[in-house]
């Protein structure tokens, strides 16, 4: 990510601070948890799309790191909630906060950050902004609710699998770039198409994401923990629509029955392996990723598209 950390380096200074004033609270052990929540900090592409889309369409302002900031909180109070949903002790490396302070304390924290994100946008009459994020979050909402509908059935369609990550995580990167553009663009039509172009990414975004799940590498948070929580995703999708009857049969009962036996999942990670479920999941993000790069092109070339177009090989190519 050298082009984009360095097309925004300055931004990215500002921004940060920005966050960590934003989340301060007089509450003494809600703001040892932010402090730790801020030193924990993740990728932060999030707020890299709303800075570049913002800088494509003009000059960074005030309300361009507000929005950045709002992106980030409310990405945050997701992710705070999503640990206590999957049962997840783990995140950026390190203990999850309902590992450390339990689910109740976790559920009130990410409630906090959402409100604080709400508030920011509110007080300083953001009113776009804020209209793009609650919707966003309210889809993110629909999205996880709609995978937990859609999981106890075990045959999950791959146009379902489509819907349900562009509510969860397309819905927020595609806020993130119309929130950004939307602060500098005059032509609600250029916002409009970079909200098409965050949409693909998301969509891409989450493929990777669930991809890492069938890895064994470190990518500081649990791998095998959407079998565990009987999550399907696109690389066991296309395997149970392509593998034979029995192994079928299998993967069905061992996700139902056997989801935390090491060995059992293993056998789903092989099947999944050799049916070209990997394979084939990594075709499809691959075609999202250039879905985004072909409206990012209808762009004119500059620095700042090209540290775009770098930020979106990156959330494909990324380790972790
Ligand atoms: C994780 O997002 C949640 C998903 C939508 C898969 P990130 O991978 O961007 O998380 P951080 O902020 O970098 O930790
Ligand atoms: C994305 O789903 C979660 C959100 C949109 C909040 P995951 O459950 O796969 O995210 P990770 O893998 O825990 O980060
Ligand atoms: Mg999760
Ligand atoms: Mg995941």
């Amino acid at each position: 990510m050298k082009l984009a950390k360095q097309v925004i380096s300055e931004e990215l200074i500002r921004f940060e601070a920005h966050f960590k004033e934003a989340v301060k609270s007089r509450v003494a052990l809600l703001d040892r948890i932010m402090q730790y929540i801020v030193k924990r900090k993740g990728k932060q592409m999030r707020p890299m799309f709303v800075l570049l889309c913002a800088k494509l369409g003009g000059t960074i302002n005030d309300s361009t790191y507000r929005a950045a900031s709002l992106v980030e909180l409310v990405h945050t109070a997701t992710l705070v909630h999503d640990d206590v949903v999957d049962d997840s002790m783990e995140r950026r490396g390190f203990f999850s906060v309902n590992a450390l302070w339990k689910n109740k304390i976790a559920i009130l924290v990410g409630d906090y950050l959402l409100s604080k994100g709400l508030l920011l946008s509110l007080t300083n009459k953001d009113h776009q902004v804020l209209e793009i994020l609650t919707e966003a979050f309210k889809l993110m909402s629909e999205g996880e609710l709609l995978q937990f509908e859609k999981s106890r059935k075990l045959n999950l369609k791959e146009e379902i699998y489509y819907e349900i990550i562009k509510g969860k995580t397309a819905s927020l990167l595609a806020s993130a770039c119309a929130a950004g553009a939307s602060t500098t663009f005059e032509d609600p039509a250029q916002v409009e198409k970079l909200k098409q172009f965050g949409e693909k990414v998301g969509l891409a975004f989450q493929i990777k994401d669930d991809l890492f799940d069938y890895g064994l590498d470190d990518i500081g948070k649990p791998t095998g923990n959407d079998i565990k929580e009987k999550k399907l995703t696109l690389p066991l999708i296309y395997t149970l629509n392509n593998c034979s009857a029995d192994t079928r049969r299998r993967i069905i009962y061992i996700v139902k029955n056997e989801n935390t036996q090491k060995d059992k999942i293993k056998f789903i990670l092989e099947s999944v392996e050799k049916s070209g479920g990997i394979k084939y999941a990594t075709d499809k993000m691959l075609l999202f990723r250039d879905e985004a790069l072909e409206i990012l092109y209808e762009f004119p070339d500059s620095d700042v598209r090209r540290a775009l177009e770098e930020l979106v090989r990156y959330t494909t190519d990324r380790k972790y």
